[in-house]
């Protein structure tokens, strides 16, 4: 089945917040954002601007109602800056205007004064000042000082992964008005409705049943919209409120890109150690995550890092400690991977510098440590249903990595000034909220007496096609044609007390609450028909294909008129239902549990092709095993695999936050931040399914796959560190990523230390 937006999507008839047709009296707003980086306000004066031709009012954190608030996890951000700000862009005062150029050409005439104060923008520096967002955490395994010992090799490394811009296409943005008795209605671009309607009524003061938040969709959000489309819903909310007046705010992409938080840059230590066949011992690493100036959503985003610390390793020995560090750039938050991807981007690295050292290609550290059934994870949980080598096997035997890797070798004998490279990208990602409480999603049915169907959910389509699996749900359930069945908004007073959409499990959340609802209906559909029938044995009755049939006969009563008849009957053909998803637990005490409902594998090869000359390069093809369980949507599923992938390659090679000392974006547009177009794409892309039997808290053993492929970008990097490799086999590189051209050029002909030998181990030294 095709996403079942698709076609509005290629005519432009898709409604986005900034296409909801406006009320008459609307204003617009627009955001003052501090002008600097962290200082304490001495003097602020909005006179002038609230006098300016067209505007309306200038609000600022005095005309706010109820708490200047709206940190989700930790209570450490104000909605308007008042004594003090902490990031460029932080949000000081709103101009409300009859039109949105009034309000944006006012900005200018507001008058700050502050007092500068120091700037950090490097996390380690953070943690030597003893700014944490919270304390840090660690999880272990086995015993790793005392496995050092038995360790033939050990090395040590630093490795840095950067920042990602979200990018999503839709910029940030919200409308709102008040309703009657003290009502708000807000329409935001938001992955999390109800994280919207609570922090509005912290703000505002009015309980959140006097709230109602409306998603039709997002174009795209990525994480970038679990927790900071709030506040500018919020914003437009207390613009409605204050002024009486519909509200509308919409970022222009510059203002997003400066205000808006991104993926954590990471600086991390590692110290691995492998016994002579390259099993790997011990591993220890340190986290230092930029976690910017607010905590946002990063306590959480740190403990995904630290669950994904291995990868798909198993590692005996493990202690992996996470630092949330806090600077002065804008709060970073959720992206694709939600810090999984920056734990796993260090383990790599550290297997890389194992490889580099030992003369091997890192393929064979890999494999050799890959989990198998039974294996235990640092935090407890253990492997069932792994994946791991099953699919590097399955793409070693029919993706031809054997004939790739040989051609490559051929190649780069051949050519002096163009060389290729090699990376194996194993990837394992847990599915379900980290936080336990959040796995549980609700729905509402309605069969209208037509026999026409109207879905609710707590899941936002954001471009992943939630949407379309939910239609799939009912529509197989009830066995009739997906025309018939209508996908309502995403709003917060017809499915209340959601999760974000989010973790890439709302698919599997939201679509169990669905079956749920649905089968609590055929039930009573089946009773119904039963009565009709004259017999009354509903186990008897099956929908199938719009008829109802009795055993394997075919009736002549349609779905049509058994809702019809129902409706006579006086029987309910609407229902909500909620779902939790079993048997999950994790005790931050010990830091041990059963966090996801399973987990997620896959393998995927990729050959970078790099200029000698230039440090330009391109991926000539990515082929991948993927573990989808039983895909209920093989389109969309694999759109997730190529937008995911392409996103990671992305963040690994071309896309580079770059901000100066004072905190100030350098990277602010999109002339200065590149992101993958259809150019950057890898020429090939083949995507294996990995055919296996899901997991039954899987949507219809259909295993979630909005995040996981991403992590297959890692290899990225490791396939261009292999071709400049061809080139240069002597020098110590940084394990730094992005891989941007400049660097690129950089390692291939700039100055670098020579590559270290490997460390005697102790047990050797000993013997000596
Ligand atoms: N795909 C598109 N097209 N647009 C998006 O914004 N977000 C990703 C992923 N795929 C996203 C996407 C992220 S970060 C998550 S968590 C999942 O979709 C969320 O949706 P799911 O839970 O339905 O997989
Ligand atoms: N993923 C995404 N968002 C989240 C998570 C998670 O694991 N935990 C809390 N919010
Ligand atoms: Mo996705 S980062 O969990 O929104």
């Amino acid at each position: 089945m095709k996403n079942i937006d698709s076609r509005s999507h290629v005519r432009g008839e898709s409604i986005y917040v900034d296409d909801i047709p406006v009320r008459e009296g609307t204003l617009y707003g627009a955001v003052f954002g501090a002008p600097h980086a962290h200082g304490r306000i001495t003097a602020l004066d909005t006179a002038k601007a609230a006098n300016a031709t067209n505007v309306f009012r200038v609000l600022t954190a005095a005309d706010i109602p109820g708490e200047n608030q709206i940190g989700g996890i930790i209570p450490d951000e104000p909605l308007l800056a008042a004594d003090a700000f902490h990031f460029q862009g932080q949000p000081i005062a709103i101009v409300l205007a009859e039109s949105e150029e009034a309000a944006r050409a006012a900005l200018s005439l507001i008058h700050l004064e502050f007092e500068p104060l120091p700037v950090i923008t490097d996390p380690r520096q953070a943690r030597a000042q003893g700014e944490l967002i919270q304390p840090p955490r660690t999880f272990k395994l086995g015993d790793v000082d005392s496995a050092w010992t038995n360790c033939t090799h050990i090395f040590e490394g630093r490795a840095e992964s950067g920042g990602q811009e979200h990018l999503y296409i839709e910029a940030q943005g919200a409308y709102a008005y008040l309703t009657e008795q003290g009502g708000l209605q807000i329409f935001s671009s938001t992955q999390g409705p109800t994280a919207v309607q609570r922090t509005t009524t912290r703000v505002l003061a009015i309980g959140m049943h006097q709230i109602e938040v409306d998603v039709t969709r997002l174009g795209g959000g990525f994480g970038g919209k679990e927790d900071q489309a709030t506040p500018w819903a919020v914003m437009a909310g207390l613009g409605a409120l204050c002024t009486r007046r519909p509200v509308k705010i919409v970022l222009h992409r510059l203002d997003d890109m400066r205000m808006t938080g991104k993926r954590h840059p990471y600086s991390s230590d590692f110290k691995i150690g492998l016994d002579g066949d390259f099993k790997i011992l011990a591993y220890e690493v340190t986290f230092h995550q930029d976690a910017g100036a607010a905590a946002d959503l990063s306590p959480a985003v740190m403990e995904r890092t630290l669950f994904h610390c291995t990868n798909s390793y198993f590692v005996p020995n493990v202690r992996a400690t996470a630092y949330s560090c806090r600077t002065h750039l804008p709060p970073n938050t959720a992206f694709r991977g939600f810090g999984g991807p920056q734990g796993m981007f260090v383990i790599e690295a550290a297997i890389c510098k194992a490889a580099e050292a030992l003369g091997v290609k890192p393929a064979q550290i890999q494999k050799r440590n890959l989990l198998e059934e039974g294996d235990a994870f640092p935090y407890g949980q253990t492997t069932s249903g792994c994946r791991a080598l099953a699919s590097w096997n399955q793409l070693e035997r029919s993706q031809g990595t054997a004939e790739l890797e040989a051609g490559i070798a051929a190649f780069n004998e051949t050519n002096r000034f163009i060389k290729k490279g090699l990376a194996f990208q194993p990837i394992c990602f847990g599915i379900s909220f980290t936080k336990t409480h959040m796995n549980q999603a609700s729905a509402l049915v309605h069969i209208y007496t037509d026999g026409t169907v109207g879905i609710s959910t707590g899941a936002v389509e954001m471009g992943q096609g939630v949407n379309t699996k939910m239609l799939q749900v009912a529509a197989e359930l009830f066995s009739i044609e997906p025309s018939r069945i209508k996908m309502e908004t995403t709003n917060t007073t017809r499915v209340a007390n959601t999760s974000p959409t989010a973790a890439s499990s709302s698919a599997d959340l939201n679509g169990k609450a669905l079956e749920k609802a649905c089968h609590c209906l055929r039930d009573r559909l089946c009773h119904t028909a039963a009565g009709i029938l004259g017999h009354g044995r509903a186990d008897r009755i099956q929908l199938r294909e719009e008829k109802v049939f009795d055993g394997d006969m075919e009736t002549d009563l349609s779905w049509a008129k058994l809702v019809e008849g129902a409706y006579f009957q006086r029987v309910s053909l609407s229902q909500q239902a909620h779902y939790a998803t079993p048997g999950l637990h994790f005790d931050t005490e010990t830091e041990k549990g059963e966090p996801f409902a399973y987990h997620v594998y896959g393998t995927a090869a990729l050959v970078a092709v790099v200029d000698v000359i230039r440090g330009t390069y391109h991926f000539e093809t990515v082929r991948l095993v993927h573990d989808f369980g039983r895909s209920m949507n093989k389109t969309i599923d694999l759109g997730q695999v190529e937008g995911g992938l392409v996103q990671g390659i992305g963040w690994m090679t071309m896309e580079e936050l770059l901000y100066n000392e004072e905190g100030r974006l350098l990277s602010n547009a999109l002339s200065t931040y590149k992101v993958p177009d259809i150019y950057a794409v890898p020429e090939e892309i083949a995507v294996e399914f990995l055919e296996t039997e899901g997991s039954p808290l899987a949507l219809l053993k259909s295993k979630a796959v909005g995040e996981p492929p991403l992590m297959y970008g890692l290899g990225a990097y490791f396939a261009l560190r292999d071709a400049i490799r061809a080139w240069r086999d002597t020098a110590d590189l940084p394990l730094a990523a992005p891989m941007t051209p400049e660097r690129v050029l950089m390692a291939l002909h700039g100055p670098h230390p020579v590559k270290p030998v490997p460390e005697e181990s102790p047990a050797i030294a000993a013997q000596e």
